[in-house]
């Protein structure tokens, strides 16, 4: 009985030995075949480490998990596309309220797969590279509540997924490009609390999504173009307070679905016509 128990003992261990290798194997195998199928891209590890070379100071130490010994998409405000896929690419890059200074690299053109790119509420400086214009994938820019100075780049009229403009309470100056008028998709734009100069282009008529749009606060002058009344999507918002526009304002009463508008504080003549009952 003693002896017999041994045996079936002795079996079983090895049994188990057998079940252990051949799960480690399997183990293995799945590691192997999961790094396989979700490499991650060396541009893109690349154009990130680019973009950390130029952000000066991060006092709260967010960007220290950005190295090489750890995968990219698991980095600290990096997001990958899905991993499915054969390669992961990044998708967004979300550092938002860190305090960071320093400029944004021209690099970030290479994360071609970008769609979401948020660096409100920092203290970077220098222009908007004008390479950004390549990242045609975006729908998604945030870099409101920073210190970007130099022009708007007439690129930004070739992201033709971009549904958020933010690029409100900065330093901006120059006209606004009027290639805004391609953004097909755009929902909402903020360009609000700027230097920004010149006339609103009417090609924003063209942006038949919009509906916030926030030019407050800058130097724009000139008459508010008629396209701009035609925007029917405009239901939200229209604030275009704090500014040198002059002219008339009468088609106003044509944005007939808009919750709130604000002219205050321009040089516009016109009274705005109160819309009867009849
Ligand atoms: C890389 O980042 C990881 C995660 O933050 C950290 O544990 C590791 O020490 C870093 N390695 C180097 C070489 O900085
Ligand atoms: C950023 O700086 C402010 C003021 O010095 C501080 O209150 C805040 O905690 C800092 N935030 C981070 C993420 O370090
Ligand atoms: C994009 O990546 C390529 C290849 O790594 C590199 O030669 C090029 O300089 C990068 N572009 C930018 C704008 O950094
Ligand atoms: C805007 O669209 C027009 C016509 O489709 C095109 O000619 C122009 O180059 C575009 N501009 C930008 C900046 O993408
Ligand atoms: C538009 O922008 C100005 C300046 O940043 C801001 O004060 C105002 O609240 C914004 N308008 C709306 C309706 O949110
Ligand atoms: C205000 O508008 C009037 C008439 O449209 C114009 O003559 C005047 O120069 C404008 N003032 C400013 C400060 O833009």
């Amino acid at each position: 009985m003693a002896a017999a128990g041994t045996g079936t003992g002795k079996l079983g261990h090895l049994y188990s030995l057998i079940i252990f290798l051949w799960l480690t194997l399997l183990f293995v195998q799945l590691e192997l075949s999961e790094s396989e199928s979700a490499t991650e891209d060396d541009t893109d590890q690349l154009a990130l480490l680019s973009f950390k070379g130029a952000i000066r100071s991060d006092p709260s130490g967010a960007m220290s998990s950005w190295n090489t010994s750890l995968a990219l998409c698991h980095w600290t405000g990096v997001t990958c596309t899905q991993q499915q896929q054969k390669q992961r690419r990044v998708s967004g890059l979300i550092l938002e309220s860190m305090n960071l200074t320093g400029t944004i690299s021209p690099s970030l053109a290479n994360l071609t797969q970008l769609t979401t790119l948020r660096l409100a509420d920092n203290m970077l400086t220098g222009e908007i590279p004008s390479v950004i214009g390549t990242l045609s994938s975006l729908s998604l820019l945030d870099l409101s509540s920073n210190y970007f100075s130099g022009r708007i780049p007439n690129s930004i009229g070739q992201l033709s997924n971009l549904e958020g403009l933010l690029l409100f309470n900065n330093r901006l100056s120059g006209g606004i490009p009027s290639s805004i008028g391609n953004l097909s998709r755009l929902y909402e734009c903020r360009l609000d609390d700027n230097q920004l100069q010149g006339e609103i282009p009417s090609s924003i008529g063209n942006c038949q999504k919009l509906n916030i749009l926030n030019f407050s606060s800058n130097l724009l002058s000139g008459s508010i173009p008629k396209d701009l009344f035609g925007l029917s999507s405009l239901s939200y918002y229209l604030d275009l307070s704090h500014n040198l526009l002059s002219g008339r304002v009468y088609e106003v009463g044509l944005l007939r679905s808009l919750g709130y508008l604000d002219i205050s504080f321009n040089n516009l003549s016109d009274q705005i016509p109160i819309r009867s009952n009849s």
